[in-house]
């Protein structure tokens, strides 16, 4: 049962409205979609950049020690063993052998062990009533609540290619039948060590590439430490469970920094970035309260990790991560280096060399690394912006209205540009107006079917923030009407000005109080 209807239906709305106004499309509908894989439509691609180079501004363009790159998806597997990758990106993966479902063991109920539990046979709503006890497991299937579990096994979450003209096919037929008297688990483990030799990956995360070109980046751009390498872009995931929309997908959006610091610097650094990316998150909300930050116990941290916080939302199923700030320490960057002999470390004439006392350091640097979802950060802010509110309509009578709150700069459109009528010349000053803006860079959309209030609530929904309406006054005295989304106040303004007064608002710091 859901334990917060509201919250549950806000959700919905929420991806109603993305499917209803071009936002998100499930990918391949028409095909009967693909699992958990979704496709940006002419409104979500445009937040999904927006939000992104937001975040390049402020990670990259508004710093001196931040460079970027964008790295292949495919990389050498080699980086996955040195990683970690290859042997620990596994999450515990049980069969139920009631309802058949698979499920991650770590996030199933759990529940005391031999305490009593009760399920339908089969799973089914019309199958007989059972009851039994709680395994060793200490968890039910989240499905179907039957306590008759398989073994926990490792499932790698890594999705496995190839790459060229291999044919991973023929050498495992030929292993077979140079080998008839395998069976079973050994069989498997050859034919899984015969996939491998062969296999590249999609990679799980975008942070490797960093590491990897690290003295290529250093050296390039003479970065001295400390400095950071930013970078947006896909990640791979086979994730056993797939939730909430877009929330966690197989395939998704990372914007990642690692931010490379001298040694024994790494818990200031961590505490500045924690503090760096809350304040960036909340700048953009109309709820910052919603946001907070997590430390990670002991149990929780990754094996690179000797710290780690998580900046988390309240989404409508309650809080979750929405990106992790960790304290790599050096571990990648020795693992890379031990792996293929390249030496990435950096050397300092004027630091004191902590052992010797002696002028001159060489070390590897360690690393601290804001990790963001990108996708995951789309979903945030609309939420974030979704909006059900009772106002006056132009007979002064109450209705709903649903807007999304967008913050300007991540607003797909930022300004409509309405004609009041499609005749006496108004829709030429409306092209003239959309010229102003396409030269400014400004993206804009031209929109004259049926009357203007409904135009208006159609922009509410997408999140236009300000409304330009060209109608007889305009032809007279060269003005319109400028229309604000959140407070619904209009005012007229000069015709040649609306680029001016559009820009203005877009130019103000994210964090100061909404337009209009
Ligand atoms: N390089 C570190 C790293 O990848 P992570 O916590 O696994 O750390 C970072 O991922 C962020 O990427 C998460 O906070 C989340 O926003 C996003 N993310 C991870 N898995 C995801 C998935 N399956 N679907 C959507 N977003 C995901």
């Amino acid at each position: 049962m859901p334990q917060n209807p509201s919250a549950e239906e806000r959700m919905s709305q929420v991806v109603s409205l993305c499917k209803r106004r071009g936002f998100i499309f499930p990918s391949s509908e028409i095909y009967g979609g693909l699992k958990s894989t979704y496709d940006y439509g002419p409104l979500g691609v445009e937040l999904k950049r927006n939000l992104c180079q937001e975040w390049w501004r402020s990670m990259v363009h508004a710093r001196d020690d931040v460079v970027g790159m964008d790295a292949a998806i495919l990389m050498h597997p080699e980086v996955w063993k040195s990683s970690g990758h290859l042997s620990g990106f596994c999450d515990p993966l049980v069969d139920c052998r009631t309802c058949k479902a698979r499920f991650r063991a770590d996030k199933a109920p759990q529940q005391p062990v031999g305490s009593p539990a009760s399920w339908r046979e089969g799973g089914k709503k019309s199958g007989a009533s059972q009851r039994g006890v709680v395994g060793p497991q200490g968890i039910l299937c989240p499905q179907c609540g039957s306590p008759d579990l398989s073994e926990e096994r490792q499932f790698n979450l890594m999705l496995r290619t190839s790459l060229g003209s291999v044919d991973p096919l023929g050498a495992l037929v030929a292993h077979v039948a140079a080998n008839p008297g395998q069976a079973g688990p050994e069989l498997r483990q050859a034919l899984d060590a015969l996939l491998r030799k062969e296999a590249v990956y999609l990679r799980p995360e975008t942070a490797q590439a960093m590491f990897v070109q690290f003295a290529n980046v250093q050296q390039s751009m003479a970065m001295k430490v400390p400095f950071g390498i930013a970078q947006i872009g896909k990640s791979f995931r086979n994730e056993i469970t797939v939730e909430h929309f877009i929330f966690r997908s197989c395939e998704f959006e990372q914007m990642e920094l690692e931010f490379f610091v001298e040694p024994g610097t790494q818990g200031e650094w961590l505490k500045y970035w924690c503090d760096q990316r809350l304040a960036w998150w909340r700048a953009y909300a109309n709820v910052p309260e919603n946001f907070r930050l997590r430390p990670h116990d002991a149990k929780e941290l990754a094996h690179y990790a000797d710290a780690c916080f998580d900046i988390e939302y309240r989404y409508p199923w309650g809080y979750g991560e929405l990106e992790g700030v960790a304290s790599r320490t050096d571990y990648d960057l020795q693992q890379h280096a031990r792996a293929t002999g390249s030496k990435l470390s950096v050397f300092d004439p004027q630091r004191l060399n902590p052992e010797t006392g002696k002028p001159g350091w060489r070390f590897t640097p360690y690393v601290i690394e804001p990790s963001a979802g990108a996708t995951r950060g789309l979903l945030v802010y609309l939420l974030d912006a979704f909006c059900e509110e009772q106002v006056a309509d132009g007979k002064g009578e109450a209705s709903s209205r649903l807007v999304l709150k967008l913050h300007p700069r991540l607003a797909p459109i930022k300004a409509a540009v309405l004609p009041l009528v499609k005749k006496d010349g108004l829709p030429e000053l409306a092209h003239k107006v959309m010229a102003d803006f396409r030269r400014a860079g400004i993206r804009v959309q031209y929109d004259e079917q049926h009357a203007v209030g409904k135009r208006y609530r159609r922009h509410d929904e997408v999140g236009t923030p300000f409304c330009l309406t060209v109608d007889g006054q305009t032809r007279t005295d060269g003005t319109l009407t400028v229309r604000y989304r959140d407070s619904m106040r209009q005012e007229r303004i000069a015709a040649d000005q609306a680029v001016a007064v559009v820009a203005r608002h877009l130019a103000a710091q994210p964090g100061t109080p909404a337009a209009g």
